[in-house]
């Protein structure tokens, strides 16, 4: 008998960012973060497992993957096989609402719908946080794509207590993340392998020293909706972690000249008054980010720069759910 469940997911997006794992196999992440669930973009995944079928297949925006994509998805299947009696094979057809290849991460909202969609067809009943846990396996930010909103993930130090929270519902905060794509490249180093690097940097170990001090501040100044607070530790935790990637052995640089271009607009703009920030994820795009009343003079402002032609609008969104 065929068993299948869907589900959505948003990706997120880091003000206080994940790198390094102190275990890579149950990517258990070297420090804590913090996250906004991304409303306006969705991943939408169906999982049937099917005894009649002799391997898992999966289709990927209607592309038939192999390969490594393929292979991380039957590892993550594999998980969840080993927990349940039926052993069947699974297919998987997801979704993405946003442009693959945009730069755009679609690993947090891809494991998030996963998880949700492939441990409800096998089954299993899962609360938020086992849910979590499970997304974060898959992927690491996953696991922030499962609760709505403001979400922050702790740590831990093993399966059990590393696992996402929300700590703020959507309209906590109407903040809006301006997405500015740079490039449609694919990057030459997936985050999966920049996070084995981040302990040959000099620099990595005094960076996740300072975590908790940057979540206290960040947490608080979303609570207290307080941007120029935010501002000032989302940069400054953005930084932190590219000085990481940039300071690694092999070094890693995702910066492109429009992401530094786009950077330096952001910081005049906010010297001359406006409430805008940056944050860029491991890649060449800028997420820009201001309270959503501020939104369309940044997004024009953002316009008006050489190097801008694309530009995704996004505000706070919910958990992931089961599709019905
Ligand atoms: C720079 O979750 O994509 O976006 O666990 O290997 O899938 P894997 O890595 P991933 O790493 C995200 C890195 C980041 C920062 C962040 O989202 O916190």
């Amino acid at each position: 008998m065929i068993s299948s469940a869907s589900a959505a997911a948003h990706p997120n997006i880091a003000f206080i960012k994940y790198w390094g794992n102190k275990d890579q196999d149950f990517r258990i992440p070297a420090n804590g973060s913090i996250s906004m669930n991304l409303k306006q973009l969705e991943t939408r995944t169906t999982v049937s497992f099917d005894p009649s079928l002799v391997s898992d297949q999966l289709l990927l925006n209607g592309n038939l993957e192999d390969g490594i994509v393929l292979e991380r998805v039957s590892t993550f299947l594999d998980r969840i096989r080993s927990m349940v009696e039926f052993k069947a094979f699974a297919s998987v057809e997801s979704e993405n609402n946003f442009p693959t290849g945009a730069g755009i991460a679609s690993s947090a909202s891809a494991f998030a719908a996963l998880s949700y969609a492939a441990s409800s067809a096998a089954g299993m009943c899962l609360s938020e946080r086992e849910l979590s846990q499970w997304a974060r396996m898959g992927s690491g930010s996953a696991s922030r794509s499962i609760p709505g909103g403001f979400v922050e993930w702790q740590p831990g130090i093993d399966h059990e207590s590393s696992f996402a929270f929300s700590f703020g519902d959507p309209i906590q905060w109407d903040l809006t993340d301006l997405i500015v794509l740079i490039s449609r490249e694919h990057k030459e180093t997936g985050s999966s392998q920049g996070h084995t690097l981040a302990d040959t940097s000099p620099i990595q170990k005094a960076r996740v020293k300072d975590t908790n001090r940057r979540l206290e501040i960040c947490r608080q100044a979303i609570l207290e909706r307080d941007f120029p607070v935010f501002a000032d530790i989302v940069e400054q935790d953005c930084h932190l972690m590219h000085a990481v990637m940039m300071t690694s052995v092999p070094p890693l640089n995702y910066w492109h000249s429009g992401t530094l271009n786009v950077m330096r607009a952001v910081q005049f703009w906010r010297r001359e008054g406006m409430q805008v920030c940056y944050t860029i994820d491991a890649g060449p795009n800028v997420h820009v980010i201001c309270p959503t009343a501020e939104a369309k003079i940044v997004k024009d402002n953002l316009y008006s720069l050489e190097d801008v032609n694309s530009i995704l609008e996004c505000t706070p969104g919910g958990p992931a759910r089961l599709l019905v």
